[in-house]
């Protein structure tokens, strides 16, 4: 597993202008309560997995959130399964802000996260497929991911009922390096040219 210390992320510190504008950031402990409310109403409807408030403070910092002042409007989490490979897990948003791109916003931060750690391929599992489609994921079959099958048949013991889902995947490798590649090439544009002796 990664130092996550290493693999922290740091989101535009910038204050919002207006402060009911929601803030895309990283999770601190103080949020764990308002996110894990958030995940049992929906996990309640099946629509996602169940966790504990212990899982959630655990894993704080695999969390990103929207915030309204100290409100947590959204969340979503990076659930890594191998240094490369990772879940997009746990998006919710407050139903009073769906239809706002706070859903989109904080996956996006998750994808921020997941490159800072190094994590080339992203998996999810939703029954809203417009929503990581219109993200530009694609359809994948789960048996692709035989970590995550290990973990639902793990719950399932558990007495956890699984509802099946469709799965969707996005490689962040190529347009990461593609990035990285632009970055690189500003810099070194930016160098001014030796003159000639
Ligand atoms: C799914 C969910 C996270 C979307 O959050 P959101 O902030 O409302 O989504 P966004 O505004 O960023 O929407 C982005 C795109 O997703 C799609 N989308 C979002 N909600 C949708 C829905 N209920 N049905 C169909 N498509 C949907 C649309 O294509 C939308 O693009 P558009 O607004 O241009 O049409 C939110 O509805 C939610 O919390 N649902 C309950 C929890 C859940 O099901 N989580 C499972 C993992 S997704």
């Amino acid at each position: 597993m990664h130092n996550h210390s290493a693999g922290s992320l740091s989101f535009s510190s910038h204050p919002a202008t207006d402060p009911s504008r929601p803030v895309i950031r990283p999770a601190t402990g103080k949020d764990a309560d308002q996110i894990w409310g958030l995940v049992t109403s929906y996990a309640a409807e099946g629509l996602m997995l169940p966790r504990t408030l212990e899982q959630v403070a655990m894993r704080i910092d695999s969390y990103v959130v929207a915030s309204v002042g100290s409100r947590i409007v959204a969340c979503a989490a990076l659930e890594e399964y191998s240094p490369s490979l990772a879940e997009v897990s746990s998006v919710a948003v407050a139903k009073s802000e769906h239809g706002n791109g706070l859903g989109t916003q904080v996956v996006l931060g998750v994808e921020r996260l997941a490159r800072a750690r190094d994590v080339g391929e992203l998996f999810a599992l939703s029954l809203t497929d417009t929503f990581f489609l219109s993200m530009d994921y694609t359809p994948a079959s789960i048996s692709r991911y035989p970590e995550k099958l290990a973990r639902y048949e793990a719950l399932r013991a558990e007495g956890v009922e699984i509802v099946p889902k469709p799965c969707f995947q996005k490689m962040l490798g190529e347009s990461w390096q593609l990035l990285q590649l632009v970055a690189d090439d500003d810099a070194n544009s930016a160098v001014p040219a030796r003159r000639a002796s």
